[in-house]
């Protein structure tokens, strides 16, 4: 995506090179170069002229991002180690002792016979335990995820070379890679997690290892150049040779196609494969987290930014990781919440929770022998956690509705400020902080001992949404200095905003049942809008053609001194059927006392204490307003 400072500061337009052999990418401030071994030009333009715009025209072609269930907007805890059954229900009892909130339990590799896809090791994993793990966990309203590595140990729909199988080697030892292009290999990978899902029913998978990952570099073939190809792409950021730790380029899959040119596609078609697998399945809507991607893969899966390292510098690499995912549209995606490799601290575990609750995925995971760092085990994590996690899970029904845009135009959840501020040309450069939707703000510490963030804020009133009352008002953007004391992360909501969000509860199904509250954060004008998306969180399809769902609406503008809030419901049946209920309204931004309040389609009164103060919040508590029923608010501002 190429953003202009000029001619008109913001203009924006979208190159797609199509190609599935390696490349490389070189860019140069003023050009881009494709530098690629083969396969076929298919150049591709997206007009824009603005980012959004971009992205609708990008995800029409390559497909539009995955509806993702609501549940997977929880927090998920994963570890590579946890060595058996006891361990793990012991990290689940850990977070409801601490009152953190634990949406998904993970397991890695361990809970595998050695290693071997779709088994469970019958000492520390038994099946019989499992299975009552796991109802727990549904009875409680958790979920379980566990990883699958693409490789098996027989049959004939595998990648071949030289006419027989290939034969790599990775966690089990030596093994064979299924063959996603082969219809056969589709099947048998599908009926694998049929029988599986059958003995234990995981609320999701996660696809390791896909790029696809082998321990060995077999040596290259005599007879042909492809495993050598003469120019050297920049393989692992260091010319590695093309064959190195993979299957080599000269493997064939069915119909012909060889490794050398379908190489990349890999962690794509098997998600692909996974995703009808889980739906076929479970009727419901699939959760899917792969390590490989390719053009179109947000189509199918999740995505983590894979192995980080428990350090400053990868925390601050962390933002810019999941802004680049969302433009190659998938949405869905986090890094290992206090870092993967090596031992964290509980500084750094304490800032990278402040930070991941606001990634779209949020999961907290980390390698084999480092040490634990489940967020219960220092108490300042702890409490951090109960803060911003908190506040996470107030904002569900904002990061769902993102969902619903990404699904339906391709815009990310997580935006770069250029997208909001496109005619700021300072936002352009900015990877320190990130948008959640439009308008809400997230400017995270990224360094060891500090408590104050430097933080760009475009112009307009940025509302704190951790205390209504403090606000920043930006006539230009520039950077101001703000506190960012040890158990604080400055979140804002520009002004022009609506969210719409729940209470805070130890799951999302419980977050589902709490009242509802809207904080409208109007402009100079007057003027605010927002929206919010409602389903069952699971069907298959999300807004889809007759289904089961509302679309709510709101707006505020002024008219001869009143102040109105209005709401437009698509499908009203959906959510009248559920009788959300709004129970507060707080109005951020206003300019002038209001004397008055009038309300017009609400069943109950408003007995709400107008506030006068300088502060501009006024609170409307103990409403009983139906989500699904269209109403007006007004307001008489004073003279
Ligand atoms: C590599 C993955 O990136 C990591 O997340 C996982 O823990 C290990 N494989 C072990 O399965």
């Amino acid at each position: 995506m190429d953003v202009r400072s000029h001619p008109g500061a913001g203009t924006s337009h979208g190159v797609l090179l199509f190609n599935s052999n390696g490349m490389d990418i070189v860019y140069a401030g003023d050009r881009i170069t494709y530098k690629v071994i083969g396969g076929v030009i298919d150049l591709y333009f997206f007009a824009g002229p603005v980012p959004e715009l971009v992205m609708e025209q990008y995800t029409e072609l390559i497909g539009r991002p995955a509806p993702m269930p609501y549940w997977s907007f929880g927090f998920h805890q994963c570890r590579y180690g946890y060595k058996d059954i006891t361990e793990i229900k012991n990290v689940v009892a850990g977070y409801a002792k601490a009152q953190i909130p634990l949406e998904v339990m993970w397991t890695d590799i361990d809970h595998m016979d050695g290693y071997k896809d779709f088994t469970l090791d019958p000492i520390n994993f038994p099946l019989d335990q499992m299975k009552k793990f796991v109802d727990t966990l549904h009875h409680n309203g958790q979920k379980f995820v566990l990883i699958l590595d693409p490789e098996r140990d027989a049959s004939s729909v595998f990648i071949k070379r030289d006419g027989v199988p290939y034969l790599g080697e990775v966690w089990p030892g030596k093994v064979y890679f299924p063959d996603f292009i082969n219809p056969q290999g589709r099947v048998f990978w599908s009926n694998e997690i049929k029988i599986f899902h059958d003995l234990l029913p995981v609320d999701g998978l996660w696809l390791d290892m896909n790029e696809l990952s082998n321990f060995i570099s077999s040596p290259s073939s005599s007879s042909s150049t492809l495993d050598n190809p003469p120019y050297k792409i920049n393989n692992s950021g260091s010319l590695r040779p093309i064959n190195e730790k993979t299957v080599p380029a000269t493997s064939v899959h069915f119909g012909n196609a060889l490794e050398y040119n379908v190489h990349n596609l890999y962690g794509f078609l098997e998600a692909k494969t996974t995703n009808a697998a889980l739906i076929n399945v479970t009727g419901k809507r699939p959760f899917i987290l792969s390590r490989s991607t390719f053009v179109g893969a947000g189509k199918y899966t999740a995505h983590w930014t894979g192995d980080n390292a428990a350090t400053w510098d990868d925390l601050a690499y962390s933002i810019p990781g999941i802004l680049n995912s969302g433009l190659f549209g998938i949405p869905m995606v986090g890094a290992d919440i206090c870092g993967f490799g090596r031992n964290t601290t509980e500084e750094l575990c304490r800032r990278w929770i402040q930070l991941g609750a606001f990634y779209p995925f949020a999961r907290d995971h980390s390698d084999k022998f480092t040490i634990h760092q489940e967020l219960y085990i220092w108490d300042s994590v702890a409490a951090t956690a109960r803060k911003v996690l908190g506040l996470r899970y107030r904002l569900l029904p904002y990061f769902y509705t993102l969902m619903f845009e990404a699904h339906t135009k391709g815009i990310p959840m997580a935006r770069p400020l250029f997208f909001s501020f496109p005619e700021d040309t300072n936002t352009y450069t900015i990877d320190s902080q990130f948008l959640i939707g439009k308008g809400l703000m997230i400017s995270p510490v990224l360094t060891s001992g500090t408590v104050s963030v430097k933080a760009y804020f475009p112009s307009g009133t940025w509302f704190n949404l951790f205390n209504y009352s403090n606000y920043v008002n930006m006539k230009s953007g520039s950077y101001i200095s703000l506190d960012a004391p040890p158990d604080h992360i400055n979140v804002h909501l520009r002004e022009g905003n609506i969210v719409v969000m729940q209470g805070e509860a130890m799951t999302t199904r419980a977050a589902r049942d709490t009242l509802f509250e809207l904080v409208v954060a109007i402009n100079n004008r007057g003027n605010s809008s927002g929206e919010v998306f409602l389903d069952d969180g699971e069907d298959v399809e999300m807004g889809g053609e007759g289904g089961k769902w509302s679309l709510v609406k709101f707006h505020t503008n002024v008219v001869n001194k009143k102040l109105y809030l209005r709401s437009n419901v698509v499908n009203e049946e959906f959510a009248l059927s559920k009788n959300w209920t709004i129970y507060k309204v707080t109005f951020l931004g206003l300019k002038k006392g209001v004397s008055k309040i009038n309300a017009y389609n609400l069943t109950t009164k408003i007995r709400s204490k107008i506030d006068k103060s300088a502060s501009g919040v006024l609170e409307m508590r103990g409403l009983s307003v139906l989500i699904g029923k269209e109403f007006t608010i007004e307001l008489t501002l004073e003279k």
